[in-house]
């Protein structure tokens, strides 16, 4: 293919996942100048203490940017996943248990802004910043966050075991999941994106190891250099606890390594591997959209920061909706 037949041939496959994703209104009341006069230091005061936890740990940006996609699959973006509770609330889901992280840092930044603007940011809208902060200051696409949600009242483990995607869900499951929350196929694809910072532990892809499926065979889709890395590092791993990085070439960088990965063979979980390598139907159009991404980081940025903004307006507590949480971690009394 030439290059400007190879360009038309991208032009239309992103016309058509531009149809795709037309349907919905984007109905929403939020907007970001919200703390414009109420807190007029937020930009600041959120930047800075994103910066201070990559400082101490560079991996704290994923751990921050996947905090929002948890709470906005929950309920909707209404911080639910910051509260603590008992055994029933959402941090006790399986994909929260000993693998959601960061709560310290969101933390620090409720109390830096109880100081300069109090009673005023929901926790629910420092996610939807820090989400921002964390890619952009990784190498990312930068975006106006749209902002003026209110906390929720609610944790729901229940609901978080059954609206997070699992590692092992087939990509139908994982692209139903998504249109729960008014995502299509396309934002599955791109927010997968994300997976290009940060790091897994092996209880989430070592079923991919050893006797995949029942086969007795590893997972054949998974890169064979890759494979005998990961079975040393899991092997000897009973708890799952040891982890490695979910992005093998730039761990620490955001960029579209992660769809290169998956032309190679080596996405880490078999939820990233199955947008390029599954026998489902539906992986023959994310395929192409994997592929396209891999070529053109432009697009994917672009991409991710207009489904970053649809992910976090899925049903946002708005008005005199819920409350504005005085510590993140209760709900006011
Ligand atoms: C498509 C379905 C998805 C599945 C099945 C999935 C699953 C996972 C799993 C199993 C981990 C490893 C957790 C651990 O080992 O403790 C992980 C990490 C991560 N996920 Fe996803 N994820 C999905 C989509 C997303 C989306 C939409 C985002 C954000 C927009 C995201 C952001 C992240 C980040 C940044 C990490 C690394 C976290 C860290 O290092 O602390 N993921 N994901
Ligand atoms: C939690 O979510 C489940 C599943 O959607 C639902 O059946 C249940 O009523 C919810 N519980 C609360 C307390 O909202
Ligand atoms: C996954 O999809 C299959 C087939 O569509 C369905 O039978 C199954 O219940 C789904 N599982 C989950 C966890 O959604
Ligand atoms: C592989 O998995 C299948 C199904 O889960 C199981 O029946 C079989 O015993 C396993 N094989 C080994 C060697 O563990
Ligand atoms: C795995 O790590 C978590 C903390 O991240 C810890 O609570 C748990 O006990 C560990 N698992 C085992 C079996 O040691």
């Amino acid at each position: 293919m030439n290059k400007s037949s190879r360009a038309i041939t991208s032009f239309w496959l992103m016309m058509s996942f531009f149809i795709l994703s037309e349907a919905e209104p984007m109905k929403t009341q939020l907007s970001p100048d919200f703390y414009r006069t109420t807190c007029p230091d937020l930009w600041t005061i959120v930047r800075r203490e994103v910066l201070n936890a990559m400082e101490d740990e560079i991996r704290m940006a994923a751990s921050l940017l996947r905090l929002h996609f948890h709470d906005c699959f929950v309920n909707g973006c209404d911080g639910s996943i910051l509260l603590d509770g008992d055994e029933e609330s959402e941090k006790f889901a399986t994909p929260n248990k000993n693998s959601a992280r960061g709560f310290e840092v969101i933390d620090r930044i409720k109390s830096s802004l109880e100081s300069s603007c109090s009673g005023v940011v929901s926790c629910a809208d420092i996610l939807a910043i820090v989400a921002r902060d964390s890619v952009f200051l990784s190498g990312g696409p930068f975006w106006y966050v749209q902002l003026g949600r209110r906390d929720g009242l609610v944790s729901n483990k229940t609901l978080a075991n059954l609206a997070i995607p699992s590692p092992f869900d087939t990509l139908d499951n994982i692209t139903s999941k998504f249109d729960n929350v008014g995502l299509n196929l396309k934002d599955v694809v791109t927010l997968s994106g994300a997976h290009t910072i940060g790091r897994a532990r092996c209880t989430f892809f070592s079923n991919r190891l050893f006797n995949f499926s029942g086969t007795e065979e590893p997972d054949n889709t998974l890169e064979s250099e890759m494979l005998f890395d990961l079975q040393n590092l899991c092997l000897q791993d009973e708890d799952g606890n040891a982890t490695t990085v979910l992005d093998s070439n730039s761990f620490d960088q955001f960029d579209s390594n992660y769809f290169k990965n998956l032309l190679n063979g080596k996405g880490l979980l078999s939820s990233d591997q199955i947008l390029f390598s599954s026998d489902e139907e539906v992986t023959s159009t994310t395929k192409q959209l994997v592929q396209f991404y891999s070529e053109n980081e432009r697009e994917f940025f672009m991409e991710f920061a207009y489904a970053m903004i649809k992910m976090g307006n899925i049903s946002p507590l708005i008005g005199s909706e819920g409350e504005i949480r005085n510590d993140c971690r209760v709900i006011n009394s």
